[in-house]
């Protein structure tokens, strides 16, 4: 691929160390990937279990400088490029979760995390941090996972090749961040829609301690999830609020 990569054997947070190498004056776009994390970061707080030398901690960090409109939706095309990666690896009954996990079955299989740095109305940074469970058999001990959660090997039976995964995945992000770079979320919100598993369920959307019930409408051009709540369509966006079926 076109940017350094480095592979570490061991790091708190592959995208805290992205956010260091930065501060540090190192020119994005950059790959930061482990073998193990020790403080690997999940959304809303929570923690992202890494064991070593079994999943895949994967940090590219890149500069923005469209404004906000860049950053629209960028979670969710991340979640796109990710399907496509699945897919060639031959996990093909993979979907998405609104805003960005990516579900088997009902379990989860990867997580996507982005950070920002900057402001995001003028240049920006930001790293799209991905963790995919690959060849992980059993829950590590000492890290519970808190939700039903599955591996490539899991599903496919077989030990999977990393380097071989990593590839695939870094050619599906440059195609969707172009995709979406060019032409904005919009041009694959419809395809974000036919792969989201929710589309048409009724979920309850937890906001603090707030519980939203509704019907999923799809996303807007932003990203956004459209709900149907009382009747009325309801635009819910940002990355502290999580979705439960109801
Ligand atoms: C989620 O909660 O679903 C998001 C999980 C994101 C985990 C990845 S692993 C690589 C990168 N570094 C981190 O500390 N987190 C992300």
């Amino acid at each position: 691929c076109s940017y350094p990569v480095t592979l570490l054997q061991q790091v708190d947070s592959t995208n805290a160390e992205a956010l260091r190498r930065l501060s540090s004056g190192a020119t994005p776009p950059l790959l930061v990937i482990a073998e193990q994390q020790t403080a690997g970061r999940g959304r809303r707080g929570r923690r992202w279990a890494s064991p070593f030398g079994e999943n895949l901690y994967y940090s590219l960090l890149l500069r923005v400088s469209g404004g906000m409109r860049q950053l629209e939706g960028l979670s969710l095309v991340v979640g796109l490029a990710l399907l496509d990666a699945l897919r060639e690896a031959g996990v093909n009954e993979a979907g998405l979760k609104w805003p960005n996990d990516l579900l088997v079955g009902g379990r989860k299989i990867a997580g996507i995390l982005l950070e920002l740095s900057g402001d995001p109305a003028d240049v920006c940074h930001v790293v799209l941090g991905i963790g995919v469970n690959i060849n992980m058999r059993v829950a590590p001990s000492g890290d519970a996972i808190d939700q039903p959660w599955t591996s490539l090997r899991q599903i496919l039976g077989e030990q999977v090749d990393r380097n071989q995964f990593v590839t695939s995945l870094t050619r599906q992000l440059e195609r969707y961040l172009d995709m979406h770079r060019l032409r904005g979320f919009a041009s694959l919100r419809e395809q974000w829609e036919e792969s989201h598993l929710w589309q048409g369920c009724l979920v309850s959307l937890a906001a603090g301690s707030q519980a939203i019930k509704g019907r999923v409408l799809g996303v807007d051009d932003t990203g956004a999830l459209r709900l149907e709540v009382e009747g009325r369509e309801q635009v819910f966006s940002g990355g502290e609020l999580s979705l439960r079926l109801h």
